[in-house]
């Protein structure tokens, strides 16, 4: 029975136990055939977990976001300012705030530098850079730089703890190209609980080429984040994580871009650029315009693409990122554009200015990734099977476990992994692999080449069930560093693993 209420929170209302008042007409659809399906033995969970799996399966089904009104403005994240002349200098302080995320209303949140989110930091790659972390709140955290290329001692991971009042300094060199990447706590169990409160923050990394391309790159103008995640407010409009929190990854019903709900996006008619970030806790989003345009991918998690592509929607599991351009000077309509999900809710609209924009370029090829063909031959040398669900998420077969080391590679050397999503009885459901400290390259899925739109680096990747990915990966860097599901409730239940790097 908890499993089957569960469900139908997962659904987002309480269909079964009658009063269902989700106004999604697919949901509802999904919900009347599990009833049908249960109505005569609502104790039986069998045929109830074969749905849920479903559900998962086809994100269709999965709880519908309420349709933005568009009537606040997005926020766009402050960009941190360098504390020295000469040296790069940031100060991160993880507190406890209150923000007034709905008008009128106060909301108890977390925040990096600020009550809510955090801010954009910006690294130039060679760039030594100091970080001074502050935890204020009232609970242990850590600073994990997702998708950057360091040791594992600097990267933030559950081993490097800070207490409430402490505080600690890492510095490193970038040594990676430009990218969106991004940070978020990292404790043990309680990664999901603290970013679903509102702990994440954007890093940048630009490069000589990145800045060089002409591409649109007026932070907060032509050059906006997008940070995606969905939340559940109670009554009382707060983030309650533990009557949300769903162990098979909590989903809200209620988007929030930048912290920004009901937002709207205002452009100038010229070419702008959103970096996309999944940073939900478990929710898969399929981004496109309303209106059937094409927008133009130049960037996966972990930089350029080789070649700008057309491409009519992307989808992106929690923790992946994606770089789009949208030329607002050439769309089929003047108005009512929208960044829409698959399921046709609006995610964003835009409301286009009457002012022309600045003029920027998307030059025909932006960046050098390749795959070799040594890469591309070599041998599997570590397999990785992700199964389960809810609480019984496994890796290896095995939960996480701090003092056990799950692989060890050594430092500058390309191994092949495969990663493989064994279905079970009732199909399974995708997960969003996750490794730290690099940035690696797909090889295939199921045997095939990746789609253009994967043929960039990545850190982080959707695996759908039953399926088999081949990545060539390399760590620049010694140290341990974790690997996992970035369903943060999967984390969270030990579906990590522990890679040495000597
Ligand atoms: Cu987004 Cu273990 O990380
Ligand atoms: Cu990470
Ligand atoms: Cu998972």
């Amino acid at each position: 029975m908890r499993l089957m209420i569960r469900v139908a929170a997962i659904m987002g209302c309480v269909a079964l136990i009658g009063g269902c008042n989700n106004d999604n007409p697919k949901t509802n659809e999904h919900m009347d055939h599990s009833i049908m399906k249960e109505d005569t033995n609502a104790a039986d969970h069998s045929a109830m977990d074969a749905d849920m799996m479903g559900g998962h399966m086809n994100h269709d089904d999965v709880l519908r976001l309420h349709d933005s009104t568009g009537e606040n403005e997005l926020k766009i994240p402050p960009m941190l300012k360098n504390e020295h002349k000469e040296d790069v200098v940031y100060t991160v302080r993880a507190q406890k705030g209150i923000t007034e995320i709905f008008d009128g209303t106060k909301t108890k949140t977390y925040g990096y530098n600020g009550s809510f989110l955090g801010p954009m930091i910006p690294l130039k790659k060679g760039d030594r850079v100091k970080i001074r972390m502050i935890n204020e709140l009232d609970e242990e955290t850590t600073f994990h730089w997702h998708g950057l290329e360091v040791a594992g001692d600097i990267d933030g991971g559950p081993h490097d703890p800070i207490k409430p009042g402490e505080e600690k300094e890492i510095e490193f060199t970038v040594k990676q190209d430009a990218a969106t990447l991004w940070f978020h706590p990292h404790p043990t169990g309680k990664t999901a609980s603290q970013v679903y409160q509102g702990l994440a923050g954007l890093l940048y990394i630009e490069d000589e080429q990145s800045q060089s391309l002409g591409l649109p790159n007026d932070y907060g103008k032509n050059d906006i984040p997008l940070i995606f995640q969905d939340r559940i407010f109670d009554d009382k409009k707060q983030l309650n994580y533990s009557s949300s929190m769903n162990s098979d990854g909590t989903i809200g019903d209620t988007l929030l871009i930048n912290g920004t709900v009901n937002p709207k996006l205002t452009v100038n008619k010229e070419k702008v650029r959103l970096r996309l970030v999944n940073g939900s806790n478990a929710r898969n989003y399929t981004f496109k315009l309303n209106t059937g345009d094409s927008f133009i991918q130049i960037a996966t998690d972990g930089g350029f693409l080789n070649n700008p592509i057309y491409m009519k929607e992307i989808t992106l599991t929690p923790s992946e990122r994606a770089e789009i351009i949208i030329d607002f000077t050439k769309l089929n309509r003047a108005n009512d554009i929208a960044l829409i999900n698959e399921d046709g809710s609006i995610l964003l609209p835009f409301n286009i200015s009457g002012q022309n924009g600045s003029i920027s370029k998307i030059p025909a090829r932006i960046n050098d990734f390749l795959v070799t063909d040594e890469e591309k031959n070599l041998p599997v040398t570590k397999t990785i099977e992700l199964f389960g669900m809810m609480e019984h998420v496994t890796i290896n077969g095995k939960k996480f476990d701090p003092k056990r080391i799950d692989l060890t590679q050594k430092q500058g050397v390309t191994e092949i992994w495969e990663i493989h999503n064994k279905p079970d009885m009732m199909g399974g459901m995708i997960h969003p692999f996750h490794i730290h400290g690099t940035q690696f390259k797909i090889i295939s899925r199921d045997g095939k080449e990746p789609t253009e739109s994967e043929q960039g680096w990545k850190d982080s990747i959707s695996i759908k069930p039953d399926e088999r990915v081949k990545i060539a990966i390399q760590f620049k860097e010694k140290g341990v560093f974790m690997f996992h599901c970035h369903i943060l409730e999967h984390e969270d239940n030990g579906m990590m693993g522990q890679v040495k790097v000597e």
